[in-house]
């Protein structure tokens, strides 16, 4: 079915991360009403333990899909899929679109067979890398970097505070200075965050890099999936409440927020979800 202004979904993150995608699901359907949900009090994700990152967003979804009634969630954040999508998906009934690091993409698209991949620590550590490796990229070499300070970094960014250039080049180091490094032609985002600092790579790393930043497919992913759901109408003739930003926790900048998720059509500002 179409998708109608009666379509509401849930993207979650840790915070900022996930507002690439919803970045691309405005151009792809502006009708559609988003309501988002960033966990700032556990952020950033990359640096929690598993169990207790497992635990956490399994009941924060549950919470959320409970309030908020969407018609389909996106966990636009490699960390949170990486390790949560299999529970979520035994919980829920709904459709649930993830988002993984583009290894397989990557592996399509190298001339060089040697791709890289820029990802949080917790992401860059996980089985579910390796599988996807074996399973779509196995005759390529995959360097990785999981780095613990580029997510802080973008949430820096997409506020529009100015990104010094060596701490961006020290991080590109720590991937492209690896044994075989200079043979990388191509890096995938592995963290949703990393769509704020593309233009900080494509300025700072080495020339011809193909850099690949899975958020439109994963909006385009999520209104496919959309469109395939049959919705039930509205209960009742009331206006649905429009798109509405919540966070776990205040952020320090709480007015500078604000203004920056408005363009993003989020223009009531954030409120704390319980
Ligand atoms: N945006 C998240 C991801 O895609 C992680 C950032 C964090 O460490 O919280 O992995």
């Amino acid at each position: 079915m179409p998708i109608s202004s009666s379509s509401r979904i849930l993207v979650f993150d840790s915070g900022i991360g996930g507002l690439g995608v919803v970045q691309a699901l405005r151009s792809l359907a502006p009708s559609l009403t988003i309501d988002y949900l960033a966990d700032t009090a556990l952020f950033p994700y990359g640096e929690q333990p598993d169990d207790l990152l497992r635990e956490r967003i399994a009941k924060l979804i549950c919470q959320a899909c409970e309030h908020l009634k969407p018609s389909l969630v996106i966990i636009a954040c490699n960390t949170a899929s990486t390790l949560a999508l299999p529970i979520l998906r035994e919980k829920l009934t709904l459709p649930i679109v993830g988002c993984v690091p583009p290894v397989r993409w990557a592996g399509r698209v190298s001339n060089s067979r040697t791709i890289g991949l820029l990802a949080t620590s917790a992401t860059a550590r996980r089985p579910y890398l390796k599988q996807l490796h074996e399973d779509f990229a196995a005759d390529c070499k995959l360097i990785v970097h999981g780095s613990r300070h580029l997510a802080n970094m973008a949430e820096r960014a997409f506020r529009g505070e100015q990104v010094a250039p060596d701490e961006v080049q020290h991080e590109l180091a720590c991937l492209f200075e690896q044994p075989n490094g200079h043979d990388i032609d191509t890096v995938g985002l592995g963290c949703t965050h990393y769509t704020f600092l593309l233009p900080y790579f494509q300025r700072l790393g080495p020339a011809g890099i193909m850099w690949l930043d899975p958020a439109p497919a994963v909006a385009q992913q999520a209104l496919r999936r959309l469109e395939d759901t049959a919705e039930s109408p509205p209960l009742s003739d009331l206006p649905l409440p429009s798109d509405r930003f919540f966070l776990t926790a205040a952020p320090a900048e709480g007015q500078d927020l604000a203004s920056h998720i408005a363009w993003l059509g989020f223009t009531n500002g954030w409120q704390i979800f319980s």
